[in-house]
C-alpha cells in the first residue's frame, strides 16, 4: 500500500460528507413545472406585435374613463406587481370597490378572470372595467369607444392590428387581451430550480417548498401559476375561503364578509367560494386577500394554514414558506410608456375629476 490510497479515500469520504451537510434538502424534486416562456392565445386572437402595441396604447389611456383620470394601468400598475398596493381600488371621483385589484401579471395562465371567476378570458373581462361605475365609470361600451374614436390617431393603430380601422369594442377588448398575454414573468428562481439548476434555491427556500407541499398548499396553488390545475377556458378553479370558520382571523380580517361566487350564480353551494389565486410575484403584491385586509405574508401564509388546513405553523414554517413564494419572483419583460396618438382640440367631455 502506498501513503496515497487511505489520503485518497478520506478524502473522497470527506467530500461526500461535505456535500452532504452542506446541501441537506436539495433532494426535493420540483412539483410544479416551469412557467411557460409564452403565454397560451385563443385561436381567434392570436398574439402579433400589432395587437400587443395598440393594447398597450388602450391600457394605459386614461381619456376612456368617465373623469379622464383613469386607466388599467392605474389600479394594475405594470411598472410593479400588476396591481396597486391598496387594501381596495381608487376607481373614478375617488371611488372604491370591494375588492382588491389583483395582479394582471399571468393572468394569461389563469382559466377565468376575476376573485369570483366571473369572465371566462381576457377579451371578456378588458371592457369590464370601462363601464364599471366605480372603477372607469362610463355609462356604455359605446360611448367608450366614441371616446377612442374622437382620437383620429387611433384609426391607423387599428388598422395595422386587425386589416381595418373600424374601431370596434371586440377589436379593442382583443388587443387589450394580446398585450396581457405578453404581462408574463417566467424564469423565477423556482423556474430555473423546476429546469434542473439546484443552486437557483437556497436551502431555506428548498425547505420551503417542502414544507409547502407537506402542509398542504398545494391541494390548490399547484401547477406552473401555482392557481391549480390547468382546467378549461372559462372553468375557473374555485375553493371555499375560508374553509374553517372556527378562529380569530375570520372576524379579524372579515374573510366571509363577501359571498364571491354566490353573487354570480345566486347558488348558495358558492357562498365565499373564490378562484384560486397565482402566487407568482406574491411578494410583490401586498396587502393580500380578495379584500386586502391582510398586510403581510408572513400573516397571509399563517391566515392560509388556519382557515385554509387548521394548521398552525411554527414561526420557522413560516419563514421558510415565505422565502420559498420569494422565489415565484420572476423576470418582468421591460415595459416601456407608450406615446398615445394625440386629443385634437377639446372633444371630450370629461365628468369633474376628483
Ligand atoms: C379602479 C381600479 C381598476 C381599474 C381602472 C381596472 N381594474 Fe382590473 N380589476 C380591479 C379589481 C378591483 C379587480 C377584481 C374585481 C373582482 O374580482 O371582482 C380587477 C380584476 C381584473 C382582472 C382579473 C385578474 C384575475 O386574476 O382575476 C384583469 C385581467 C383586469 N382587472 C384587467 C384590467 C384592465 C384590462 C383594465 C382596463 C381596461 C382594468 N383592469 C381596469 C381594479 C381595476
Ligand atoms: C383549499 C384550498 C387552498 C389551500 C389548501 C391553500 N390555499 Fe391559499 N388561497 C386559496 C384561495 C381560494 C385563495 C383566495 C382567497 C381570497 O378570496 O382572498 C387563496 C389565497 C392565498 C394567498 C393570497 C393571494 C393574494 O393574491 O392575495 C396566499 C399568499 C396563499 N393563498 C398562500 C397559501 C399557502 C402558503 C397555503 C398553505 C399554507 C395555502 N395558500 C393553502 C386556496 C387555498
Amino acid at each position: 500500500m502506498t501513503r496515497k490510497t487511505p489520503s485518497l479515500r478520506s478524502f473522497l469520504i470527506g467530500l461526500i460528507v461535505a456535500l452532504c451537510l452542506s446541501t441537506p434538502v436539495v433532494a426535493v424534486a420540483a412539483p410544479f413545472p416551469a412557467l411557460p416562456e409564452v403565454a397560451p392565445a385563443p385561436t381567434d386572437n392570436p398574439t402579433t406585435p400589432a395587437k400587443v402595441e395598440l393594447g398597450r396604447m388602450l391600457y394605459m389611456d386614461p381619456r376612456f374613463s368617465a373623469s379622464g383620470t383613469v386607466s388599467c394601468n392605474s389600479c394594475h400598475n405594470v411598472m410593479l406587481g400588476g396591481d396597486d398596493n391598496r387594501p381596495v381600488s381608487v376607481g373614478v371621483h375617488g371611488q372604491t370597490g370591494g375588492r382588491s385589484a389583483p395582479t394582471v401579471w399571468n393572468a394569461a395562465f389563469s382559466s377565468a378572470q376575476f376573485w369570483d371567476g366571473r369572465a371566462a378570458t381576457l377579451e371578456e373581462q378588458a371592457l369590464g372595467p370601462i363601464v364599471n361605475p366605480v372603477e372607469m365609470g362610463m355609462s356604455d361600451i359605446e360611448q367608450a369607444m366614441q371616446r377612442v374614436r374622437g382620437v383620429p390617431g387611433y384609426a391607423a393603430y387599428f388598422e395595422k392590428a386587425f386589416g381595418d380601422d373600424s374601431m370596434t369594442a371586440e377589436h379593442a377588448a382583443k388587443a387589450i387581451a394580446a398585450y396581457e398575454r405578453t404581462l408574463i414573468t417566467p424564469n423565477s428562481p423556482y423556474d430555473r430550480y423546476a429546469r434542473g439548476d439546484t443552486s437557483a434555491l437556497s436551502a431555506q427556500q428548498v425547505q420551503g417548498l417542502k414544507t409547502f407541499t407537506e402542509v398542504g398548499c398545494n391541494a390548490c396553488h399547484s401547477g406552473a401559476a401555482f392557481n391549480g390545475p390547468a382546467l378549461p377556458v372559462g372553468t375557473p378553479f374555485l375553493n371555499t375561503f375560508p374553509v374553517y370558520k372556527d378562529n380569530a382571523y375570520v372576524a379579524k380580517y372579515a374573510l366571509d364578509a363577501d359571498t364571491g361566487r354566490e353573487e354570480v350564480t345566486n347558488k348558495e353551494a358558492d357562498r365565499n367560494r373564490f378562484k384560486v389565486p397565482t402566487l407568482r410575484n406574491i411578494a410583490l403584491t401586498a396587502p393580500y386577500f380578495h379584500n386586502g385586509a391582510v398586510a403581510t405574508l408572513e400573516e397571509a401564509v399563517q391566515v392560509m394554514a388556519k382557515v385554509q388546513l387548521n394548521r398552525e405553523l411554527t414561526p420557522q414554517q413560516v419563514a421558510d414558506i415565505v422565502a420559498f413564494l420569494h422565489a415565484l419572483t420572476g423576470e418582468f419583460p421591460a415595459q416601456t410608456m407608450p406615446r398615445l396618438p394625440a386629443t385634437t382640440g377639446w372633444t371630450f367631455e370629461f365628468s369633474s375629476a376628483k
